[in-house]
């Protein structure tokens, strides 16, 4: 069901959940300091309670509330890209975060999103957690349609439009000597490392028992139909998702994500092309990831990888 930003407010301040746009993803909303809202995000999304909730703000001067971190060291990351698809996870001064948000870790999560609807919503109630409005585990809307896919029609979503980079922020946290991505993102680490003047760490141990960012413990953006990266599976898909300018073996249904040359295009279509895949029926599809693994091309190949990981 589709709703103003008017209505959006009424409800976000009754304590109800609603899905809402941003500029990498949609968003299940709450008011983060209402916990029972809270408990109705992750109950909706059937998310574990042990993964720790983005806290959303409508402007860098909010964050002061609640960090206990000097600002000068963040500042050259928020100038660059605030509004924006950068996630960063910081220390906090105790009790200013209820412990639903943060999972009851010491450290809480911040971004300040840049889609005009979602900002003037954030002003007008405050700070919101918003996880992906998703099925947990399911890949990520990107579109009003695709919250209703998974929410049912019923479901209050502020229609802002198709997401302008379809995939999530990127996670930063800051370390003894630098900076980690614990997440990678809309920002590639490039662009990081330019403004940083430092090239940040990855944070890949996904086989850590105790990874820095609790959300990598659980399986992620896959759809019902089965993924093969190696091009030795092709035989045994029905499906291929590749490039639109590449040639590919006949007698398969084809998902485009786009051209090969724009790394933007299959970012923004990679989410809505899995879920056409379940939509048509596919049980298994062959994904073409012939491309260079640097800048965002290397955060669609990520999330591919994870979308095809049954384990
Ligand atoms: O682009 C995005 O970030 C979207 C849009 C809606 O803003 N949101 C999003 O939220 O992707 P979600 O909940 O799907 O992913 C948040 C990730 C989870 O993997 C969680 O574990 C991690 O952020 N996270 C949250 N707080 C953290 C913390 N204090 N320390 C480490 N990781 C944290
Ligand atoms: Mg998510």
């Amino acid at each position: 069901m589709h709703i103003d930003v008017e209505q959006a407010c009424i409800l976000l301040r009754q304590g109800q959940a609603v899905a809402l746009p941003t500029e990498t993803v949609y968003g299940l909303a709450a008011l983060f300091q209402n916990e029972q809202a809270i408990e109705q995000v992750f109950s909706i999304k059937g998310r574990p309670r042990n993964n720790p909730l983005i806290v959303h703000l409508s402007s860098f001067d909010e964050l002061q509330a609640y960090i206990d971190y000097p600002l000068e060291k963040i500042k050259p990351l928020t100038d660059a890209f605030w509004p924006g698809p950068l996630t960063l996870v910081l220390p906090v001064k105790s009790t200013v975060i209820p412990s639903i948000v943060t999972a009851g870790l010491s450290t809480a999560a911040f971004r300040v999103p840049r889609h005009p609807l979602t900002l003037e919503i954030l002003k007008h109630v405050g700070p919101l957690v918003m996880p992906s409005a998703n099925l947990s585990g399911k890949p990520s809307a990107t579109q009003a349609a695709h919250v209703e896919q998974d929410f049912g029609r019923d479901f209050p979503v502020v229609d802002g439009g198709p997401c302008h980079q379809g995939v999530e922020s990127t996670i930063l946290m800051p370390t003894p000597t630098g900076w980690t991505i614990l997440r990678q993102g809309a920002i590639s680490l490039e662009s990081l490392a330019f403004v940083l003047e430092d090239t940040p760490e990855l944070d890949n141990r996904t086989e850590d028992k105790q990874p820095l960012c609790p959300g990598r413990l659980f399986r992620h953006y896959a759809p019902h139909a089965q993924l093969f990266l190696e091009k030795t599976r092709l035989p045994d898909a029905e499906a291929i998702v590749g490039f639109s300018d590449r040639a590919y073996p006949e007698g398969y249904a084809f998902f485009p994500l786009g051209n090969s040359s724009s790394p933007e295009e299959a970012a923004q279509n990679l989410y809505g092309c899995l879920r056409s895949l379940d939509n048509a029926g596919i049980k298994a599809a062959w994904i073409d990831l012939d491309v260079p693994k640097i800048g965002l091309w290397a955060t669609i190949a990520e999330r591919i990888t994870r979308a095809a990981d049954r384990s």
